[in-house]
């Protein structure tokens, strides 16, 4: 057998043995959705470092655990931590948690993330649920021989983003006030933030905001038929003539900010059935 589905499948008969139930739904804890691991009960939590064939994180403010427990009544798994191209891994090891979720059957998954806001309608603290995505990762997640235990060789991605996630959204902020925007993310490797020249060119070709991460996973998950619920803080903006100079720091504050409406919105949609 191929060595990366040999290591998928060791990886999730490890986790299959430490959880007992194993959930239809997965969350990545990304930028603004840390704390909701907070509300998960009857938590049973795995270090990466403890899973065979796991990646191990790298990057500042990200910890690398698998929680498995409820959110309400529903069980779900939780990824604190995930895997960026930026910080060296491949594509097959950034996309590997999607693989495995894949193989212990997991059908839906949310995912979050942090991403500088080009369209000008956008201000900092604000929350976009993702619509569409342009992949401008200088690798694809699916370059190389297809395994058709996974998906088909030339996978769709017309409806990547399931419109009935994104109307629950939409009717979830309503009823409890918050503002939402949707939009076009477009994903690049990082690690550098935009020069304003790049902004302006990621406006042009039709993105609302920018980020490092999300679609190499959307992509995966699309390939092996999970279905993917994503939204993204926008922690600062790249609209031409306000772009202002950003750091990891700034980031990390703009998301703190908006945690509590990200987390309101996820928990209640990660709940439906
Ligand atoms: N660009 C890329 N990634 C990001 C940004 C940005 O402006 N903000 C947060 N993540």
């Amino acid at each position: 057998m191929d060595a990366y589905l040999n290591n998928i499948k060791e990886c999730a008969e490890f986790i299959r043995k430490s959880f007992v139930n194993i959930p239809k739904t997965a969350v990545i804890l990304g930028t603004g959705l840390g704390k909701l691991a907070d509300d998960i009960k009857e938590q049973n939590i795995i270090n990466y470092s403890d899973i065979p064939n796991f990646p191990v994180s790298t990057v500042e403010g990200h910890s690398g655990r698998l929680i498995l427990g409820k959110l309400g009544e529903h069980p779900i798994l939780a990824m604190q931590g995930r895997f960026h191209f930026y910080e060296g891994y491949d594509m097959k090891m950034v996309t590997f948690p999607i693989r495995v979720m894949h193989e212990l059957g997991i059908k839906r998954l949310f995912v979050s993330n942090a991403a500088g806001g080009m369209n000008p309608n956008f201000a900092i603290g604000d929350l976009m649920v993702i619509k569409d995505h342009i992949n401008l990762f200088p690798e694809h997640p699916l370059r190389g021989r297809n395994i058709e235990e996974h998906g088909v060789r030339f996978p769709d991605m017309s409806d990547a983003y399931p419109p009935y996630l994104i109307e629950k959204a939409f009717s979830i902020a309503e009823k409890e006030g918050i503002k939402l925007q949707c939009g076009v993310y477009v994903g690049t490797q990082g690690p550098t933030f935009e020069t304003p020249a790049e902004y302006k060119y990621f406006r042009i070709i039709g993105g609302d905001a920018v980020g490092m991460s999300t679609v190499p996973e959307v992509i995966v998950a699309r390939h092996c038929g999970i279905e993917i619920f994503a939204m993204s803080v926008i922690t600062d903006l790249g609209v031409e003539g306000i772009v202002e100079k950003c750091s990891h720091e700034d980031v990390q504050r703009a998301a703190e900010k908006a945690q509590p409406k990200m987390t309101q919105i996820m928990k209640q949609l990660i709940t439906i059935d």
